[in-house]
């Protein structure tokens, strides 16, 4: 199992993990995808064996101080092997690299399974959104991240922090897919 950036052509194998992870309500469409592409801060990572990707999570840098998580899928039949935490511990690793010391995400109230899952990488919960989701209310969970020296902060790749020319990139990919 690899971990690895994700990349544009990857995003057919999300929406079809994230159809096996979610009901049609709450689930991301292929738009919603291409967004995070393409919004500046936001990386992308996925565990893959072979060619097969397993999971995925999209993150983001908010600002110099936080790191969000905005999702983060694993197929049904790769689940409880370590690969979220595997996933978790990369995109921290990024945050810490760029001097980030507090990761933020949102879950759903009933998805206490997630919760499970977070709370066993560290993330504490921190309060409640009140109808954060069309179907339901959202807790907002916490982690504060070991400080990094200065001296240790590194550049990170450009995916998270350059501003890229969207509105190309953006027709590219949806040309790539049809959906002009
Ligand atoms: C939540 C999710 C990402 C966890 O991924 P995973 O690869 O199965 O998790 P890991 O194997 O890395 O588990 C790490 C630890 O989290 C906890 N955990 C994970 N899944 C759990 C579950 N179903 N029940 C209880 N604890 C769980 C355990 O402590 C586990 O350690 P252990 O296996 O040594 O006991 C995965 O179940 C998933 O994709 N769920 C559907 C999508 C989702 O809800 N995403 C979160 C949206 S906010």
């Amino acid at each position: 199992m690899a971990i690895r950036k994700g990349r544009v052509e990857d995003i057919p194998a999300f929406e079809y993990i994230d159809k096996l992870c979610f009901p049609q309500t709450i689930r991301y469409s292929r738009f919603d995808f291409i967004y995070y592409f393409f919004k500046n801060n936001v990386f992308t990572l996925v565990c893959e064996e072979g060619r097969r990707i397993q999971a995925f999570m999209i993150a983001d840098v908010k600002s110099t101080e936080e790191g969000h998580i905005i999702s983060i899928d694993v197929h049904p039949n790769y689940r409880r092997k370590g690969l979220g935490r595997n996933l978790m511990d990369e995109a921290e690793k990024i945050f810490m690299k760029l001097g980030i010391q507090r990761v933020t995400l949102e879950v759903h109230e009933s998805n206490v399974l997630a919760q499970l899952f977070y709370s066993d990488m560290g993330y504490r919960l921190e309060k409640k959104l009140y109808n954060y989701y069309h179907s339901g209310h959202g807790l907002q969970m916490s982690k504060m991240l070991v400080a990094v020296k200065p001296e240790e902060k590194e550049e990170v790749e450009p995916i998270v922090v350059e501003a890229k020319s969207e509105q190309a990139q953006k027709q590219m990919t949806l040309e790539r897919y049809q959906l002009t």
